[in-house]
């Protein structure tokens, strides 16, 4: 048991509204093509660098090779974007009871870290989970551990200095942009984080940008389609919601771990990436067998 105490433009495939914007960049370029021979002259052809079909890529929220220019959001394909949890509530994050609330041990096993691992604890807050990564992965792996505060930073420093814990790089990023190298990590695991995302698309864009081509996003996120679950309703997420937010920015769902008692767990590599595409087990499943072997409310 761990202790947990001490880019040329790409147009992705699979989602409805992808579609919708190939077609209209289609129809567009055969519009000015037709125009064109019409006139006699030479004609551009439609590209995706071009203003409408820039748009269109933006509405779709697919990735592309430049990063979206985005303002802060309240809101993203229909769910609404929670604050930042601040410092201040940092003991919360490292009370003894969450491991066994969460059963936060079985989600590190099935991260399945090993020796020499580059790794990223993304909204690592004073960094429950960047210490038992650090150990794991060992002195020839390396955890980036960010965070848009501060306060959080220190406090994770204090903590690994006290266990002497040599690999963490503690990164302090801005809230569009996670300061990470390109094409290094092996996995990023978000905790309770990317719901307070203020521009998901342009953190996803760099999360992409910054993972391996066999890389994965470890994803969890407490579950709104439970309403046992003792957490503030906008600082949950459904399957359905996540799935769609991931698709639209270039990923596909590579994993899944459904026996979490409050989260899901969900693994998340590019869409360009070798790892097999799988299809999330519906929710409304899972916490039906959850009940069935009384595995829910712990
Ligand atoms: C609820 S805490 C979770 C901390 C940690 N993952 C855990 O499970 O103990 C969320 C953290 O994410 C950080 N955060 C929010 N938006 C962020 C962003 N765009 N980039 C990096 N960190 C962010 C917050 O500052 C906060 O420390």
């Amino acid at each position: 048991m761990i202790s947990f105490r001490s880019r040329s433009v790409r147009w992705y495939s699979g989602t409805p509204v992808d579609g919708r914007a190939r077609l209209l960049v289609s129809v567009l370029g055969l519009l000015l093509t037709l125009v064109g021979a019409a006139e006699g002259i030479a004609q551009p052809v439609a590209s995706p660098s071009e203003p409408a079909a820039e748009e269109a890529a933006k509405e779709a929220g697919s990735a592309s090779q430049s990063k979206p220019v985005e303002e802060p959001r309240n809101s993203y394909l229909g769910r609404v974007v929670a604050k930042p949890m601040s410092h201040l509530g940092a003991p919360w994050l490292i009370r003894p009871e969450r491991d066994e609330e969460e059963n936060a041990s079985v989600s590190f096993q099935q991260l399945k870290l090993t020796d020499g691992m580059v790794v990223c604890d993304l909204g690592c807050g004073n960094g429950y989970w960047t210490l038992p990564m650090a150990r794991k992965v060992g002195e020839d792996g390396r955890v980036y551990a960010v965070d848009i505060q501060r306060e959080m930073l220190q406090k994770l420093r204090q903590r690994a200095d006290r266990y002497n814990l040599k690999n963490i790089q503690p990164v302090l990023g801005t809230v569009d942009d996670p300061k990470l190298p390109e094409d290094t990590l092996d996995l990023l695991l978000m905790v309770d984080v990317y719901h307070e995302f203020s521009h998901p698309q342009s953190m996803l864009w760099e999360i992409r940008r910054a993972l391996k081509p066999t890389g994965v996003i470890a994803l969890l996120e407490y579950r709104e389609e439970d309403p046992t679950v003792p957490i503030k309703p906008l600082h949950k997420m459904s399957k359905r919601q996540i799935m769609k937010e991931y698709q639209a920015n270039g990923f596909k769902l590579v994993r899944e771990y459904n026996e979490l008692p409050w989260q899901h767990l969900m693994f998340f590599a590019r869409d360009d990436s070798p790892l097999e595409e799988i299809q999330p087990e519906p929710t409304d499943e899972v916490l039906q067998r959850l009940d069935d072997g009384s595995n829910r409310g712990r």
